[in-house]
């Protein structure tokens, strides 16, 4: 060994050299940009979410037109359903006139390469609130979810969705949808898992969004208890065992230690949400001039990628994919 000062500083003392030993990089071809849908007219702002709104299906179609032009590549829906649709079983998920298969139909037909996600749960049908049918004493039922759930993936295929993205935190669902989809003769449309995901304050503007907090209780039957790292491993086994396509983990920024566990326990890929919570705080701060906007959140992307996501499901995916464009 030469005994002289080691000098690391030697690799980050040009644009160069930074940029030629970067291992990390994202592109807006990693992003899925997460969307919200109402019935009716016009785009409603979400107060807990500033630049995100309600939109109707032809603001949809817009907002997606233009973020394609700007390089992102694929969507997943979220919809607000009115009060007087809401039911104990979620009926409304399954209906093939609905508010998704109408949106996917007409997402498919003016952009057939877009990659269309849908979400399966039935929080934004459920009378209650809970992302599954609620039985006696308040419980979550399980397989008697996992059928209606079936049908809802079913009805989502149907309609044209490239992938299905079970949420609801239902044991033995991904199976169940996976064979439902090979049995329909739906062999290629993909599930990407919500493999991991936490019962999270963070996820507080998305149920703005929707008005589909829980009516009673919370979410801690079924979504994960976040001290948790080996739960997180044993629901990793599961899902690749029933025949997830990739795998998610939800949060993302407050969970990086466990997308990199996920990344290290499977070969498939690993996506990440930035959820609503995180968004809403990245927005706030920069909204009151106290973070740069453009340079939290691309680190903040940055640091999901660099932890082993391949994938980022994010609020920011059009802005971010706009700053990466400008260089
Ligand atoms: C519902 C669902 C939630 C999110 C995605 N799908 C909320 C919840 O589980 O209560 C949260 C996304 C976000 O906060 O951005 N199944």
């Amino acid at each position: 060994m030469l005994d002289l000062p080691k000098r690391p500083r030697r690799n980050r003392k040009s644009a160069w050299i930074r940029d030629a030993v970067r291992e990390t990089w994202l592109s807006p071809a990693h992003f899925i940009y997460p969307l919200f849908i109402h019935a009716g007219e016009g785009v409603e702002p979400i107060r807990s979410m500033p630049g995100v709104a309600r939109l109707s299906l032809t603001a949809l179609l817009e907002e997606v037109e233009a973020a394609w032009s700007e390089g992102v590549r694929s969507v997943v829906l979220f919809p607000a359903v009115v009060d007087g649709l809401k039911t104990p079983r979620g009926d409304e998920a399954a209906n093939p006139e609905g508010l998704v298969p109408s949106a996917i139909r007409l997402l498919k037909q003016r952009l057939p390469e877009l990659t269309v996600v849908t979400d399966v749960a039935l929080d934004p049908y459920s009378s209650d609130g809970h992302d599954g049918i609620v039985g006696a004493g308040g419980r979550v039922l399980n397989d008697e979810t996992v059928e209606v759930l079936c049908q809802q993936a079913l009805c989502q295929a149907e309609a044209g969705a490239d992938v299905i993205s079970p949420s609801d935190m239902m044991d033995g669902r991904v199976g169940a949808i996976r064979r439902a989809l090979d049995v329909a003769g739906f062999t290629e449309v993909s599930v990407l898992a919500y493999t991991v995901k936490y019962a999270s304050a963070f996820y507080g503007p998305f149920r703005d969004a929707l008005d589909s907090a829980p009516r009673f209780g919370d979410k801690k039957t079924y979504q994960m208890d976040p001290a948790n790292t080996r739960e997180a491993l044993r629901e990793v086994e599961l899902d690749e065992a029933e025949g997830a396509d990739l795998i998610m983990v939800k949060p993302a920024g407050p969970f990086l230690d466990i997308i990199r566990r996920v990344r290290e326990a499977t070969t498939l890929p690993v996506a990440a949400y930035q959820v609503s919570g995180e968004y809403a705080m990245l927005k706030a701060a920069s909204l009151n001039g106290w973070l740069d906007e453009r340079r939290v959140v691309l680190e903040a992307l940055t640091g999901i990628r660099r932890a082993g996501a391949d994938v980022i499901l994010t609020y920011y995916a059009r802005q971010a994919a706009r700053w990466l464009a400008a260089g």
